[in-house]
């Protein structure tokens, strides 16, 4: 596929968003994070052997406001039909309404990921995008999507792991400090900011077969080559709503906490190059 037409998707999709942004909503930051890091996200994906050729049911579980939901139904056209399944319902009022805005067919459903409300081996396929990190138990929800999927059908789960990181010049200390406490304040609510490197033993657990592991790096650079002020802006204002809670729990001082963000705003026009990973993994749910 050619970069002009993943090029015009992606505009179609940040001038269809746009209304949301406006409003400043809480889902403001959601939007925001996956128009900035659209394109980037895209291309790797579409070159990935699973998402070639998507036909029939495809159900993206904890689908938030719709980032992979969309790109799956541009990219499947009538040979799939993608379902976005969320138990924030606002969210699933806001892809809906996307996905109007460009022009993909989509249904939305309201539900739990450890419950999914959907008959056993209905879904050619199943994905959940940055779910993972926030479950409590994963393998519930894993073992859920697969009983959703049809035998021979895929599972993708695509998350983050935290400690795949390079940055030059290297990240300071009291920013390692931060994102270290983030990750413990993660896991206080149930949720794990280093699944990528589990995704293997899950699916292996859950019993999927031609499991893949494929780790896509995802590269920021200086404001002059593509890093956003805005975002990063935005990204300074959401980490200092996490102040009370990370000092209540003790997790990080209240001198340190204002220390990091204080580098992170210096360093906020910094030239600098910083890696981190998207895990892609893939299993198939063995044919009967
Ligand atoms: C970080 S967002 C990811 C959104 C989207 N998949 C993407 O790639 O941008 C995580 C989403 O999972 C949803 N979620 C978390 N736990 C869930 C659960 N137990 N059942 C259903 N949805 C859940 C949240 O409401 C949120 O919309």
């Amino acid at each position: 596929m050619s970069q002009t037409i993943i090029e015009n998707w992606v505009k179609c999709v940040a001038e269809a968003s746009q209304f949301f942004l406006e409003k400043k909503g809480p889902h403001c930051w959601l939007i925001k994070q996956s128009i900035s890091t659209h394109f980037q996200r895209l291309v790797p994906l579409l070159s990935l052997s699973c998402f070639n050729a998507l036909a029939g049911s495809i159900l993206d579980v904890g689908a938030g406001t719709g980032a992979l939901t969309l790109d799956l139904a541009w990219r499947a056209g009538n040979g799939g039909f993608v379902t976005a399944l969320d138990n924030d319902t606002e969210a699933l009022k806001i892809v809906q309404t996307i996905a109007e805005r460009v022009g993909v067919r989509i249904a939305t459903l309201a539900g739990d990921a450890t419950a999914l409300p959907v008959k056993d081996a209905t879904q050619d396929m199943t994905v959940a995008r940055f779910l993972f990190q926030h479950l409590p138990d994963p393998s519930a929800v894993l073992s859920e999507m697969r009983r959703a999927t049809r035998p021979g059908g895929r599972i993708v789960i695509i998350d983050v792991d935290d400690e795949v990181l390079l940055c030059e010049p290297p990240e300071k200390q009291h920013m390692a400090e931060f994102r270290k406490a983030i990750r413990i304040l993660q896991s206080q609510r149930g949720g794990n900011r280093l699944i990528g490197r589990q995704l293997y033993r899950l699916m292996r657990e859950a019993g999927l077969e031609a499991i893949q592991v494929i780790v896509i790096p995802f590269v920021r650079l200086g404001l002059q080559n593509g890093r956003r002020s805005d975002i990063e802006a935005f990204k300074i204002e959401r980490l200092k709503r996490e102040r009370e809670e990370l000092i209540d729990s003790r997790i990080m001082s209240a001198q340190d906490f204002d220390a990091a963000v204080s580098e992170l705003e210096q360093g906020f026009a910094e030239d600098r190059f910083e890696m981190d990973a998207d895990f892609v993994a893939v299993g198939s749910v063995p044919a009967v």
